[in-house]
């Protein structure tokens, strides 16, 4: 069975791909950000999953929670998860911390980075990026950064499936009690892409999947599927917003 990372599943989207992993046999790492919030985890851990502590705004700890991992053995799929919304965690969260487990984790074979469709609205210049965590970070920039990443890593290890994912507008404690998509199927597809022996993640890479409420499908690839023009007005732009979008199935 496959070994899955989970980053911030102590709540949200990240707790609910982790649960339903360990619900169906899956080996489980959870991630929470200090010792407060095992208890958020308690029930999962005494099914079985593993536990790393770390806050990923403190690139020490970062490197920590690598570490970590790399000691409880490799992992067969990483989903990058955690995230925060507004604040001066956005960039060392959202980004920088993504980038240095990547780095630093033995490299699995399956990576999964969770964006947004706010990435469309991402501005796609480092210009004046406070990768300090000083200055409240722009949350539509961080996930055009992540979607970059993902495409960057699928290129450059071409053995590892790298995907990121928009899991839609979902009512988690980010996405709010009116958030208006489906919950289920904001988790769906992470956990499909880091272990599913379906075709789909196995011979998909670059990929922006979404959940496809319609057919209650796990995997829709982006409507712009195919195109590698550039499709922003600069070269970052484009790569983000085209490379990620394309299925090379
Ligand atoms: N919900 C949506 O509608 C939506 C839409 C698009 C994309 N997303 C993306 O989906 C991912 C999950 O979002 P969500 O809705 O599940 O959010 P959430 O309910 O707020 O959960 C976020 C998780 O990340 C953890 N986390 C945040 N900052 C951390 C830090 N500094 N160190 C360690 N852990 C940290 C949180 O830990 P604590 O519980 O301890 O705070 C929590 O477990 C995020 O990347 C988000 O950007 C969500």
């Amino acid at each position: 069975m496959p070994r899955v990372f989970v980053t911030g599943s102590a709540d949200g989207l990240g707790r609910l791909a982790a649960q339903t992993l360990l619900a169906h046999g899956h080996d489980v790492v959870l991630h929470v950000r200090n010792g407060d919030r095992l208890d958020a985890v308690r029930d999962l851990v005494q099914r079985g999953a593993a536990v790393v502590v770390g806050d990923l705004s403190d690139s020490e700890q970062t490197r920590g929670i690598a570490r970590d991992v790399n000691a409880l053995g490799r992992m067969d799929a990483v989903i990058h998860n955690a995230g925060v919304y507004t604040g001066t965690q956005v960039m060392p969260v959202n980004i920088i911390a993504p980038y240095l487990l990547t780095a630093l984790i033995d490299p699995p074979q399956r990576l999964v980075y969770l964006s947004s469709g706010s990435h469309y609205s991402g501005r796609p210049s480092l210009a004046s990026v406070d990768w300090s965590g000083r200055q409240a970070g722009s949350y539509s920039d961080s996930k055009l950064f992540v979607t970059t990443l993902a495409a960057a890593i699928a290129r450059l290890w071409p053995d590892v499936f790298s995907n990121a994912v928009d899991p839609g507008w979902v009512p988690t404690r980010m996405g709010g009690p009116g958030a208006p998509d489906d919950l289920r199927l904001g988790h769906l597809t992470q956990e499909w892409l880091a272990t599913s022996d379906d075709p789909g993640p196995c011979k998909t890479r670059l990929t922006a999947a979404t959940t496809d409420k319609r057919e209650s499908a796990p995997l829709r690839a982006n409507p712009h599927d195919g195109k590698e023009g550039v499709i922003g007005s600069s070269p970052i732009e484009g790569f983000a917003k085209s490379l990620l979008i394309r299925s090379l199935c």
